[in-house]
Formats: C-alpha cells, sequence, structure tokens
C-alpha cells in the first residue's frame, strides 16, 4: 500500500485517485477549486461519469481516499504525487502547460514545509499523469531542482492515462497496458508497487518514450477514425455502404474493427489537443507532421457533410425547425468539451434555422453552451413540428424511441444520422427519409 497524492479533481484525476484507493492505496486528492473539492465531499460529482459516484462513496467510507484544497497538507503525506490538472489547448495549437507548471512550483514550495516537518531527507515522486507534449518532463525536473530544498530526493516520471470517457473507471482497472517513463530503479520499484494488483503488461521506459507514447496512441485513434471518414465519401459518391466496408475490413487483426466507426468525427478534451499539440511539438522540433495535418483537416470537413445533407433535404434552412439529438462528444457523458454536435448546432444556428436540442445527459452544459437553441428536456418535446431530426451522438437510449410516435409529431420524416447507429430500414417502414454517413441513402 502506497500513499499516493493526486493533484486535479477532474475527469483524470479524480477517477484516479479513486481507483488507486481501491486498489488499496491511501489517497490524498487535491484541487484549487474549492467549490469542486466541497461538491465532491457531498458526494455530487462534478460530471457525469458512470460508477465515479459509487467509488467515490465507497472509497472515502473505509478511509482510503480524501480531499483537500492544500497541495502542502497532500505533499507531506504523499510519497508519489500525480499531476492530473488540466492541458488544455493554448492559442497556436500547443498545450497550455501553465497549470502544470503552476502545480509544479507549488508541490516545490510545499515540499520546504515537508522538509521542515520531517527534517530528515525525504523522497517524493512525481508523476505526470495528464498529457503533456514530450520534453515536459524536463521542464518539470528543472523547476522542482531548482525551488525544491536540498534536503528533499525527487524522481520526476510520466504515467500517462488511457481512460475513455464514459469507460474511464473500466478503462483504469483494465488497462490493455501500463506506460511508466521512470529515470531510476527506485521509480520503477514504486510503480510495480502501486500496480501490483493489477494484470496488464507494464511498458517501462524513459520519460521522454512515455511522453510520446501518449501522443503517439491518441493520434493514432483519431488518424484510424479519419481515415475510415476519408473512406466514407468514396462510398457516398459510388453508393456503396461505409458500414460493410469498415465491417470487412475490421476482421483483419492487423487492422482491428474498434474505432473504424465513420460518422461526423472525433471531439472531446483529448483527441483535438493532443492531436494538435503534437502536430505543434513536431514542428517546434523540425519535423512537420503534415500527415496529422490532413487528419486534423478530414475530421473538420466531416461536420460540414450533415450541413449538406441538411440542405439536399430542405433546401433553405432559414427559419427551419430542426431537432438535434445527442450533443455530447460521445454517449455516457455529459462532456461537450470541442463536441462535433456542438459544431454542428453552430452552423445550423449560423444559417437561420430554429434548433431544439435534446441529450439524456449534457442539457446542463448544454443550455451554457448554446443560449440561442431551444433545449429540451424530452426527445419527443424535442420533436414537435420539426422539419429535420438530426442524430449526433449514438446514445444507446435513442434506439428505443418510440418513432411511430415521432413520425406524427414531426412536420416532415426527414431524418439525418450523424453515427450511422439508427435502424433505416425500421425508420423507413415509418415513413422517414433516412439519410447516413456514407451510406448508399
Ligand atoms: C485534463 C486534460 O484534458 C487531459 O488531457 C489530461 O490528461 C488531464 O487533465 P481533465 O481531467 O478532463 O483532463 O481536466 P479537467 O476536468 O479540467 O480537470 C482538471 C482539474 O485540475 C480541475 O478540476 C481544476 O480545478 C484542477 N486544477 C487546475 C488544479 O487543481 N490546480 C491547477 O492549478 C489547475
Ligand atoms: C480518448 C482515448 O480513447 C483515450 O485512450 C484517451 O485517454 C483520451 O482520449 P475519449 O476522448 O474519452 O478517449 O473518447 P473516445 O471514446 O476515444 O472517442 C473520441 C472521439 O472519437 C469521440 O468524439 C467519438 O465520437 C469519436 N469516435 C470514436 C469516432 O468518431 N469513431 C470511432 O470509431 C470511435
Amino acid at each position: 500500500m502506497k500513499k499516493i497524492g493526486v493533484v486535479g479533481a477532474g475527469h483524470v484525476g479524480l477517477v484516479t485517485a479513486g481507483c488507486f484507493a481501491s486498489m488499496g492505496h491511501s489517497v490524498i486528492c487535491a484541487d484549487n477549486d474549492s467549490a469542486k473539492i466541497s461538491q465532491i465531499r457531498d458526494f455530487r460529482m462534478p460530471f457525469y461519469e458512470p460508477g465515479l459516484e459509487d467509488l467515490v462513496r465507497q472509497t472515502v467510507g473505509c478511509g482510503r481516499l480524501s480531499f483537500t484544497t492544500s497541495i502542502s497538507e497532500l505533499a507531506l503525506g504523499s510519497e508519489v504525487i500525480f499531476i492530473a490538472v488540466g492541458t488544455p489547448p493554448a492559442d497556436g495549437g500547443g498545450a497550455d502547460l501553465s497549470y502544470v507548471e503552476n502545480v509544479t512550483v507549488e508541490i516545490a514550495r510545499a515540499l520546504v514545509d515537508t522538509e521542515r516537518k520531517h527534517g530528515d531527507p525525504v523522497y517524493r515522486l512525481i508523476v505526470e499523469k495528464s498529457t503533456v507534449p514530450v520534453l515536459t518532463g524536463e521542464w518539470v525536473k528543472r523547476t522542482l531542482a531548482l525551488l525544491a530544498p536540498t534536503g528533499i530526493e525527487f524522481d520526476v516520471a510520466a504515467n500517462p492515462e488511457f481512460l475513455r470517457e464514459g469507460n474511464a473507471i473500466a478503462d483504469f482497472m483494465n488497462p490493455d497496458r501500463i506506460v511508466v517513463g521512470v529515470e531510476s530503479d527506485r521509480a520503477k520499484r514504486i510503480f510495480e508497487e502501486i500496480y501490483s494488483p493489477m494484470e496488464a503488461p507494464i511498458v517501462v521506459t524513459d520519460v521522454k518514450s512515455a511522453e510520446i507514447i501518449k501522443h503517439a496512441s491518441n493520434s493514432f485513434l483519431a488518424l484510424k477514425i479519419s481515415y475510415i471518414n476519408a473512406i466514407s465519401r468514396i462510398c457516398e459518391k459510388v453508393g456503396a455502404d461505409i458500414s460493410k466496408v469498415s465491417e470487412g475490413m475490421g476482421y483483419d487483426r492487423r487492422i482491428g474493427k474498434d474505432f473504424l466507426d465513420a460518422g461526423i468525427g472525433w471531439g472531446g478534451s483529448c483527441f483535438p489537443k493532443d492531436v494538435s499539440a503534437f502536430i505543434k511539438i513536431a514542428e517546434d522540433l523540425g519535423c512537420p507532421f503534415n500527415l496529422l495535418k490532413e487528419v486534423e483537416r478530414i475530421n473538420r470537413e466531416q461536420r460540414l457533410l450533415v450541413l449538406r445533407k441538411a440542405r439536399d433535404l430542405l433546401w433553405n434552412l432559414r427559419g427551419k425547425p430542426v431537432s438535434v439529438y445527442g450533443l455530447s462528444f460521445k454517449p455516457d457523458t455529459d462532456d461537450i468539451r470541442q463536441s462535433p454536435a456542438v459544431e454542428i448546432v453552430r452552423l445550423l444556428l449560423a444559417e437561420g434555422a430554429r434548433v431544439r436540442c435534446y441529450d439524456p445527459q449534457a442539457m446542463e452544459n448544454v443550455r451554457r453552451e448554446l443560449p440561442d437553441a431551444t433545449c429540451c428536456d424530452d426527445p419527443y418535446e424535442a420533436a414537435r413540428n420539426s422539419s429535420l431530426l438530426i442524430f449526433l451522438t449514438a446514445w444507446k437510449e435513442f434506439e428505443s424511441l418510440d418513432f411511430g410516435r415521432i413520425k406524427n409529431l414531426v412536420s416532415m420524416p426527414y431524418i439525418i444520422d450523424g453515427r450511422n447507429f439508427l435502424n433505416a430500414a425500421e425508420l423507413e417502414k415509418y415513413g422517414f427519409i433516412y439519410r447516413g454517413i456514407g451510406k448508399n441513402t
């Protein structure tokens, strides 16, 4: 059992803290947003993530997880400190590392208190959990060396996460692999102890390689999605079916069926910023990553496909009531950060459409983000008098909507399926005119 500190109680930090505690470690989680900390202490989660509330209740209940706003308190009591604060996109495409820098400085200063209170030499392992561009570890190390007291021995490591929102706890507890970038045997042994309850292979490497593994993995997944989206356009031209093309490709173990679903493309708080940060760091290092620029371009264009289909069906959009189902960037999350669906609603509003929105979880965020759209709390209300239904996030509950009832509510029988997840044949039986992405319809 290790004493672990996690700085940042966001989508990554809170899941990481809860999972480490459930593995038997003693964890303290800090965040500089005091409102967020008191919300979590009341077991009100700051975002929707299946299973997270139960995980936090259980681990707090058995005394293995606690929360604070004080980095000093965290540093004093933790041998291993994970940095899991935001690394949002900066202007110019790179990652904004100012939060990582601030927290590193706070940790260094906190270690001064730690040394004073401990007296004897203290060791701390500082770990990058957040997704950061390669060479960030060098900066963390320099900052600590400059500011941390001499009586503190420390190592810097990288332990990137591969959590998918909506599936984060399962992804943390059953990873395909654990990646640790270390600079000493002592750090390596600590990670082996931390992850000893897990079966997954541990890839041990240096800090820079670990940092690159994360960016390279996310960028490859984005590339795979843009690849199948590019092929979906060829399918549309000849009337082929992208879902069958993807199925036929995916049986090849070297290709794999996952992340081969065509649609309105990728979004979220990771892929867009990780791809652009990887492009930027490559550029800064003198090796421009043009392939990834093409991956971004294809992804941007996928949003426009939906507008084109809407115009094909409605001719003019101005003044037309259009209903959008699914605003989160993917199912099973309320996260609308960089959501392709939100971008499409903005484009529809810009063309003068009167947009109504419905999402099973994200409506609170949607009300804040899209004040010009009409927000509905009921999927049937959202359909009333609508001239076009556009499904942009493949929420399971949409598949069991009563489309016979919806058909009697709408003014025009048009449906665009931005994620190719609805049953076209069934919808056509109800008299709808169905349009998918890369489909021969
Ligand atoms: C973010 C990045 O998006 C992801 O790529 C990275 O791997 C981890 O950080 P996420 O957890 O979604 O992931 O960020 P967010 O939900 O914004 O949480 C970050 C938390 O850090 C916030 O709660 C914020 O209050 C906190 N924070 C930020 C601090 O506690 N101190 C700071 O100085 C800055
Ligand atoms: C991703 C990575 O999967 C995860 O390993 C990393 O830690 C963080 O970033 P996440 O962003 O939560 O996770 O969602 P993910 O399930 O990867 O989907 C990302 C985007 O790709 C979503 O907008 C989704 O709709 C889209 N997507 C995914 C497709 O368009 N097609 C697919 O086949 C799969």
